[in-house]
């Protein structure tokens, strides 16, 4: 397989899921000490410069991830085609990736990492911290399944449960 060494998650806001997405994944990139950029941008403009969605920033502290320090940005053909690989949150994503530019071998969707294809639902569908915490534990499985395929000295989310 051909080494990834660049991915982009990409969700509407780029305050919720992708940074949440963004800050399970360079945690593991820190504890395996992997070669590989992570970031996060959304495909609306609306939330640029925020920080995340106080729901995602408190279940990341929860679980010992600090995201406090990402910003709203807007995803580009321009700035973002050198990433080996765009991880798009739901099929509304993936659609609007597609439209942009982006080669579409390039272009994956964070649930078929792990939960068939499952998107991940965006905040009006969970507003509290259940809700957050399930987009969460749905983000680890994804998250560890792509890097554990790029990677294989990262555990699989499946090996991690069995032990
Ligand atoms: P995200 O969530 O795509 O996970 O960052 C959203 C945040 C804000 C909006 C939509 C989705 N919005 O419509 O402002």
């Amino acid at each position: 397989m051909e080494a990834v060494k660049s991915i982009l998650f990409v969700c509407l806001g780029n305050i919720c899921r992708s940074p949440l997405a963004e800050g399970i994944a360079r945690d593991i990139i820190r504890q395996y000490n992997l070669d590989v950029k992570v970031d996060s941008a959304g495909t609306s403009g609306w939330h640029i410069d925020e920080m995340p969605c106080a729901g995602s920033r408190n279940i990341a502290k929860k679980h010992g991830l600090n995201i406090d320090d990402l910003r709203g940005r807007r995803v580009s053909i321009y700035a973002d085609d050198d990433f080996d690989l765009l991880i798009a949150l739901d099929s509304n994503n993936q659609r609007d990736l597609i439209s942009l530019g982006f080669e579409k071998s390039k272009i994956k969707k964070m649930g078929d990492f792990g939960l068939k294809g499952a998107d991940i639902p965006d905040p009006y569908t969970y507003k509290d911290e259940e809700g957050f915490e399930r987009i969460y534990q749905m983000l680890k499985i994804c998250v560890h399944q792509l890097l554990s395929i790029h990677y294989p000295v990262v555990e699989s989310h499946q090996n991690l449960q069995q032990k």
